[in-house]
């Protein structure tokens, strides 16, 4: 088991699986024959998901727009949850197919709010790819259209997946297990 910061992470997607399955995604995205495609990715946590899987849409053919916008979502996990837009994007999304990028879908707030807002300006599509999906964790009716894995219900870190600002630089996702 890898160790980092004197803990033991145990490995549930690897380095090599991650980028089999975002080329796999990239090739899904590419069937789906969108125009103008604008590509957002929801920071923090999908900045290196967003950075691997738009090289995987260059390598099958697909040249998008890349925007970044900043949401938090506090007690997101809750019904309490509140979300806002703590940075927004620069560009129009009026008339063009939009995919937004995340790392995890949990409850599905933070990417149903942000799928509202995209449409409510207008969008022509906005469609969502996430690297991992917690089903059980949903609270709303949201679904992802590129789903890259099942994800158990555990918290996981790595690929740009934090606890407190940590583990993000990991290559793979993983569960912190504790003391090495
Ligand atoms: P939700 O779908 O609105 O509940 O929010 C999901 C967000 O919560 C993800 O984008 C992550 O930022 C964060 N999150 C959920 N589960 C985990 C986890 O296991 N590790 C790290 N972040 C998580
Ligand atoms: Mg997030």
């Amino acid at each position: 088991m890898p160790v980092v910061r004197d803990k033991e992470i145990e490995v549930l997607f690897s380095a090599s699986a991650i980028a089999r399955r975002n080329l796999e995604l990239a090739k899904d995205i590419a069937a789906h024959d969108y125009t103008d495609l604008l590509v957002i990715s929801v920071l923090k946590g999908s900045f290196i998901f967003a950075a691997d899987l738009i090289r995987a849409m260059h390598d099958v053919g697909l040249s998008p727009e890349v925007e970044f916008i900043f949401i938090s979502s506090y007690g997101a996990g809750t019904t309490s949850g509140e979300v806002r837009v703590l940075r927004d994007i620069d560009n129009e999304v009026k008339g063009r197919d939009v995919l937004l990028i995340d790392d995890i879908l949990e409850s599905g707030k933070t990417l149903k709010f942000t799928r509202e807002l995209m449409m409510s300006r207008g969008a022509k599509s906005c469609s969502i790819a996430v690297l991992l999906d917690k089903r059980m964790r949903r609270k709303t009716d949201l679904d992802a259209d590129y789903v890259g894995f099942d994800c158990p219900d555990y918290f996981v870190v790595g690929y740009g997946m934090d606890v407190a600002h940590a583990f993000r630089e990991l290559p793979f996702v993983g569960v912190v297990k504790g003391d090495a």
